[in-house]
């Protein structure tokens, strides 16, 4: 036990000591535009700054306006780089700690009419794949820096500068700085800083390195009816809790002038739904006396949040909300306890805002292979960023597949055709495992035509047309081609042996061929069982559906459940033409012993009806049950009203609604869908098809279709949302179908016994009626009198918007004033550090 203790406390005091000892290892600082390998060091802050030209491939490097390069500002922004090509330049930063680190990102802006057109540009700043933030510059002389915490999940960090036909977007400075991973917890990506405040300050100067061993920029400010009390003792000085905001900031805090008053600040979002998180850093300044004691709460817009707080003596302990605040007024107070001797204490404030960070990277095996084949060949294309995402900034020469949902987009073609590029067909290829066009015509390419461009199973067009390839083609591709599977050119290789010569040559070599034709064989096999390996890997948590058009009683059940059934082109075809957030989209396709079968996207929580269900132990609240429901019905919606021709699902039920990780939900199964025409009457007869209790009844008793059939079966997914019960119930020897139960008890008035008890209260009475009667009017017998799916989301809709309200009612109604004599602050006022 005490060992433990002794060894524990030696890994403490290593930490902070390495903590305290930050040099500038954590650091990346980069001057833009200045000559490649110049370096120096800053003559106020002593933070060394490189030559960015090894870190992006592009843009031009200038000088400001020699009337900005005044003395009042900092050395790195004389010079800038500006990006008048392309309209996505990136930076790529590689910080030895590598992924799943947390890092600061700071890039700074300053405009000084480089380019002598006097006209301040305005462009986009993104984070990899993910927007960051918008560059507006407003005057020659102002200074906009943007400020990300970001937890890279990858190595590489790329940030990119977006033209937007708003001025050409330039940089002045790029900074990283790491973190420690537990300093900041958020769950999300990134946050950027919305504002960093040097609470109660003497000098009124802004604080960054070396007075913060992180280089935040603190900027300072006191609050009316307040005084700053301070300490000239150092502030973590044996230790820190990983932020330390360090002595210069931490050594003066602010505190009401009357000692009774609390100390608050507060602000005003324009974006309502924006989301903040909140870090507050304390330490006593005072070496109190025995019989005195501070000690607060902290309440957010009335409520209480946390508390008592005790700050200690010359040590920083921060406060930070757990989950992201929002609202179009937000507040903080920090109120004094009953037994406290004295005031609230404030020393500094960080808020970040939550970025959304949801953009797909494109498959990190494919980023390596494109990596390689544009060094390989030195591309000279803007291949900057991640090839495929965003979409609208995809690689010149290459297009991807984009899937909504979590799986990356893929590349599917690529066309280097008149690049110049030499050297052989480069392996790397190979593992663009999706890719269906390849054109590398008209270039100085030599050797082989390697065997795996035979391998590659979606590959159907190949245009390797005027290269200086040798050899002989692998047989497999001739064969391709032949059979029509694969569009190949090969003309203008006068070294390619394609003549009958030539292959009567193979033929006499074919003692020699054998041995090798049966060694690419077994190559063959294996690769085979490597690929249904990773097939029936995949399929664990992908779920695979095979359908059978022909046999139309038959639903479309999981692979899982194995049920294998033979499944056509033209249904892929219906079912990838249809795209909408609300459709579980399809990943992609396999093949295999003559079956196809559908993957589709990864949904976390599986379909509605196990949610629904009484394993699972978790209460869907009406707010979460009315989201889905609007959900699903988008989605229907979408497939009457926004295809054409309009699709009929035809099995509409619980089981077909699929529940990503946040909770949104996706119809799935498309398999029995039907297309079918608005002219000729609305309706089409076809054999019945779909799953009893959700079957529309006038459809089986006529056999006629139309989107009516939908509403119905949607209706009656809607009563199991509200009560939970079983489509049909058997009592006796009698079947009583949901809508029967639901009706009969609305008829007394029973909404309580008919909406889940597992809800208990929460929920709002009118809400439940307006749904249940929208269910039941869906499912009424008579089609006509069922609402269209356009109406039910509107319906849903108003409901969700009132539960929404009513959820975050309370909130936001107190007063606005700032209170009269209090010693709060609006800390909105005012922005970014003046220069130097
Ligand atoms: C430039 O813009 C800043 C705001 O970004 C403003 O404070 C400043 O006064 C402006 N300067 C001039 C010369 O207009
Ligand atoms: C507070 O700061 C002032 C000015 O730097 C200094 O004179 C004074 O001694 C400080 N107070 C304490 C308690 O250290
Ligand atoms: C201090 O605040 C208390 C409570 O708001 C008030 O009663 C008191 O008059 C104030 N004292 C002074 C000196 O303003
Ligand atoms: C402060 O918070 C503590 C702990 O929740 C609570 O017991 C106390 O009543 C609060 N004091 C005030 C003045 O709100
Ligand atoms: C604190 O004091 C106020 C006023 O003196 C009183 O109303 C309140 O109940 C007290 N709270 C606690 C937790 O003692
Ligand atoms: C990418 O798609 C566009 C539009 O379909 C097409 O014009 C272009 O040729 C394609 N590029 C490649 C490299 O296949
Ligand atoms: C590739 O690009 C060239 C022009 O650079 C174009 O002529 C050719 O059609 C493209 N190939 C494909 C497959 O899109
Ligand atoms: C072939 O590429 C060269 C540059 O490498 C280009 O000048 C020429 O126009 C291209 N020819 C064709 C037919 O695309
Ligand atoms: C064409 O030939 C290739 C190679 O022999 C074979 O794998 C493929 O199945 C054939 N495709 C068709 C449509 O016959």
């Amino acid at each position: 036990m005490e060992m433990l203790n002794i060894f524990f406390c030696i890994i403490l005091i290593g930490c902070s000591v390495l903590a305290r000892a930050q040099d500038q290892s954590g650091f990346i600082s980069l001057d833009c535009g200045i000559s490649s390998a110049s370096t120096y060091n800053d003559a106020i802050t002593g933070i060394k700054y490189i030559s960015d030209a090894t870190f992006i491939d592009s843009g031009l490097s200038k000088s400001i306006s020699p009337q900005f390069q005044t003395n009042t500002i900092s050395q790195q922004f004389y010079s800038v780089r500006s990006f008048p090509e392309g309209v996505r330049n990136c930076y790529t930063l590689k910080p030895s700690q590598g992924k799943n680190n947390k890092y600061l990102i700071r890039a700074s802006f300053m405009y000084g009419n480089y380019d002598d057109q006097n006209k301040p540009p305005e462009f986009d700043l993104h984070l990899g794949v993910n927007s960051w933030d918008s560059v507006k510059i407003d005057n020659e002389s102002s200074i906009v820096i943007k400020e990300i915490m970001h937890l890279s999940p990858s190595d590489t960090i790329s940030v990119c500068l977006i033209n937007k036909g708003t001025g050409i977007p330039f940089i002045s400075t790029l900074e990283l700085r790491h973190f420690r991973t537990s300093t900041y917890p958020t769950p999300f990506e990134a946050v950027v800083l919305y504002r960093r405040v040097d609470v109660g300050t003497l000098t009124n100067q802004f604080i960054r390195y070396k007075d913060d061993a992180y280089d935040r920029i603190w900027k300072p400010q006191n609050f009316p009816n307040s005084k700053v009390i301070n300490t000239t003792l150092a502030i973590d000085a044996r230790d820190n809790n990983g932020y330390n905001p360090g002595s210069a900031v931490m050594g003066t805090a602010l505190t009401p002038i009357n000692a009774s008053k609390p100390l608050g600040f507060y602000w005003e979002p324009t974006d309502s739904t924006a989301r903040y998180f909140v870090f507050m850093h304390f330490a006593e300044v005072e070496e109190l006396k025995p019989n005195e004691i501070r000690e607060f709460n902290v309440t957010q817009n009335g409520e209480f949040l946390y508390g008592p707080v005790e700050p200690e003596y010359l040590y920083t302990n921060t406060l930070s909300t757990t989950v992201p605040v929002s609202g179009d007024y937000i507040e903080f107070w920090l109120e004094r306890t009953n037994r406290s001797t004295l005031p609230p204490i404030l020393n500094g404030l960080e808020i970040f805002m939550v970025k959304d960070f949801s953009e797909s990277r494109s498959d990190a095996k494919e980023v390596d292979a494109i990596m390689d084949i544009k060094s390989t060949y030195g591309v000279k294309r803007n291949w900057q960023g991640d090839p495929c995402a965003p979409k609208a900034y995809s690689w010149d020469g290459l297009n991807c597949s984009f899937i909504q949902g979590s799986d990356p987009p893929r590349i599917i073609s690529l066309n280097l055709s008149s690049n110049g590029l030499t050297g052989e067909i480069a392996a790397s290829i190979s593992n663009l495992a999706m890719l269906q066009h390849l054109d590398l015509s008209n270039n100085s390419l030599t050797g082989k035509v390697p065997e795996f461009l035979s391998q590659m199973p979606f590959l159907t067009v190949l245009n390797l047309k005027g290269n200086k390839l040798s050899g002989s083609l692998p047989v497999k591709l001739l064969e391709r081609s032949n059979n029509g599977s694969l569009s190949l050119s090969v003309e203008e290789n006068p070294d390619l042996c394609l003549s009958a010569a030539c292959q009567k040559k193979e033929k006499q070599k074919k003692n020699f061929v054998a041995p090798l034709a049966a060694s690419a064989g077994i190559i063959f096999v294996i690769l085979a069982a490597v690929a249904v390996f990773l097939i029936h890997k995949r399929r664990k948590r992908e779920v695979v559906t095979k359908v059978n058009v022909e046999d139309e009683n038959q639903v479309g059940k999981n692979l899982m459940e194995s049920k294998n059934r033979q499944f056509t082109y033209a249904e892929v075809k219906l079912l990838s033409r249809v795209h909408h957030g609300n459709l579980t989209n399809l990943v992609g396709y396999c093949y295999e012993d003559g079956h196809m079968g559908l993957i589709y996207e990864y949904m976390a929580n599986g379909n509605l009806k196990q949610l629904l269900s009484g394993r699972n132990t978790y209460t869907v609240s009406w707010e979460e049950r009315l989201r889905i429901a609007t959900d699903a019905a988008q989605g229907l919606e979408y497939l009457h009203y926004g295809c054409n021709p309009p699709i009929v699902h035809r099995d509409v039920k619980s089981e077909n609604i699929l529940l990503n990780d946040k909770l949104q939900a996706k119809i799935a199964d498309f398999g029995l869908s039907r297309i079918f025409s608005v002219e000729g009457g609305g309706h089409v007869s076809t054999a019945v098809a779909g799953t009893p209790g959700y079957l529309d009844p006038e459809y089986q008793i006529n056999n006629w279709l139309n989107e009516k059939s939908d509403v119905y079966s949607f209706g009656v997914v809607l009563l199991e949302i509200v009560t939970r019960r079983p489509v049909v119930t058997k009592s006796f020897d009698e079947a009583i179908h949901i809508s029967h139960w639901v009706s009969s008890l609305l008829a007394n008035g029973e909404i309580k016994r008919i909406v889940d008890p597992s809800l208990g209260e929460d929920f709002e009475i009118n809400s439940a009626w307006k749904i249940v009667e929208l269910a039941l009017a869906c499912t009424s017998r008579n089609s006509s009198e069922r609402p269209t799916m356009s109406e039910v989301v509107v319906e849903l809709k108003e409901c969700l918007k009132k539960e929404v309200a009513r959820k975050r009612g309370g909130h936001g109604t107190r007063s606005r004033a700032p209170r009269e004599g209090m010693s709060s602050i609006n800390i909105e006022t005012d922005s970014f550090p003046r220069p130097r």
